[in-house]
């Protein structure tokens, strides 16, 4: 079924860009699909919600993008949380947005991933929605203005909760026709749902070992609604760590030891997106002699670069030994936007490394 993405070595020829830490809008979106087709991919996978940003205004919950499009500030990473001060927003798209990129990277050839990232990096849905959060947990209504990983995560005890994200998932299966939602289920802190009476008792009741299988239990249900919509669950990699999922969920690979994670998830009987760091994640720093965008980047104290010749060797099938190469959907190249604050330092750390994706990933047999 999948294998119908593209006829190709690789099926899943992806680009990630995050839109939740900064936005970019529908003109830069639009010609970022044109050079991804140009290189051959055929997935755009839309981090649309995070911690410091929601980006997509659904039909009869006003209440998202009220409070969750617009933050206070968007210090620049290693600098003082409240140095820059900006009101950031609102930035946000409409059904009629979303309706009109999809049916655009459509005609491409492009299909649109959404990711609705739970039930960690979802301080912008609690501001929207305080009641979704665990009992005890206080925080501003307002996205997080910082970077990194928040504690504040979305209570799995709570019966209200559940059946919001449900509502939500069900409005992203309406708006977006792709087989394939991302769930995300990265970096999820328990300290929450250690101490949240509804969280416990949710563990005792369906018999889990810990907190951290709470998060299993929560993506199993979300993945049985999607199933219900005919859409097929992707997550990323930690969140296989944290219980079973269905065999049909697809895992995403990018964090841990990339190899072991995708072999294990392979498996498990999951097909694989793989997405590891040092490969393709575009937030590291080319190398370029004259960057004009030299300040600290995030996730980047340990002074790593990314050439294009590396995005240019990278091959998604030398991750898992041959008997699993049938479980390789492809790769997936990551525009993560803590660090990249305008369309014109998009197309700067994106577009040359996305023609040498490109290239990787249209290999032939
Ligand atoms: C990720 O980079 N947090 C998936
Ligand atoms: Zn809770």
């Amino acid at each position: 079924m999948t294998r119908t993405l593209s006829a190709r070595r690789c099926a899943w020829r992806g680009l990630l860009l995050d839109e939740a830490r900064h936005f970019f809008g529908k003109d830069a979106v639009k010609a970022l699909l044109e050079r991804m087709a140009e290189h051959g991919l055929n997935v755009f996978h839309w981090h649309l919600t995070d911690d410091q940003g929601w980006r997509l205004d659904l039909p009869g919950m006003p209440e998202l993008v009220r409070f969750g499009a617009m933050r206070a500030s968007s210090p620049r990473p290693g600098e003082d949380a409240s140095s820059d001060g900006a009101p950031y927003g609102p930035f946000f798209y409409t059904a009629r947005d979303i309706r009109e990129i999809v049916g655009f990277a459509g005609a491409l050839g492009i299909r649109v991933v959404p990711e609705i990232d739970l039930p960690g990096h979802v301080r912008a849905l609690l501001a929207a929605h305080p009641e979704l959060a665990c009992e005890g947990a206080e925080f501003p209504r307002e996205p997080l203005c910082t970077w990194g990983v928040c504690e504040d995560v979305l209570c799995a005890g709570s019966d209200e909760a559940v059946d919001f994200c449900g509502r939500i998932l069900e409005a992203v299966c309406d708006l977006f026709p792709s087989e394939f939602v991302h769930l995300g289920g990265d970096e999820c802190p328990t300290a929450r749902w250690r101490s949240c009476p509804r969280c416990r008792e949710r563990i005792r009741a369906e018999g889990l070992p810990d907190e951290a299988a709470l998060q299993g239990w929560l993506t199993r249900r979300l993945a049985e609604k999607l199933a219900a919509r005919g859409r097929r669950t992707v997550v990323w990699n930690e969140a296989l760590r944290r219980g079973d999922l269905p065999p049909s969920a697809v895992v995403q690979v990018w964090c841990g030891n990339p190899a072991a994670e995708a072999a294990a998830a392979a498996r498990k009987g999951h097909d694989v997106v793989l997405s590891p760091v040092q490969e393709t994640y575009f937030t590291l720093p080319e190398g370029l002699p004259g960057d004009p965008y030299r300040y600290r980047a995030w996730v980047l104290e340990n002074g790593w670069t990314l050439p294009a010749d590396r995005v240019r060797a990278f091959d998604p099938f030398s991750f898992v030994p041959p008997d699993l190469a049938g479980r390789v959907l492809g790769g997936e190249c990551c525009a993560w936007s803590e660090s990249i604050h305008d369309r014109a330092e998009l197309e700067y750390k994106v577009l040359g490394r996305l023609a040498a994706f490109g290239e990787a990933l249209n290999r032939p047999f």
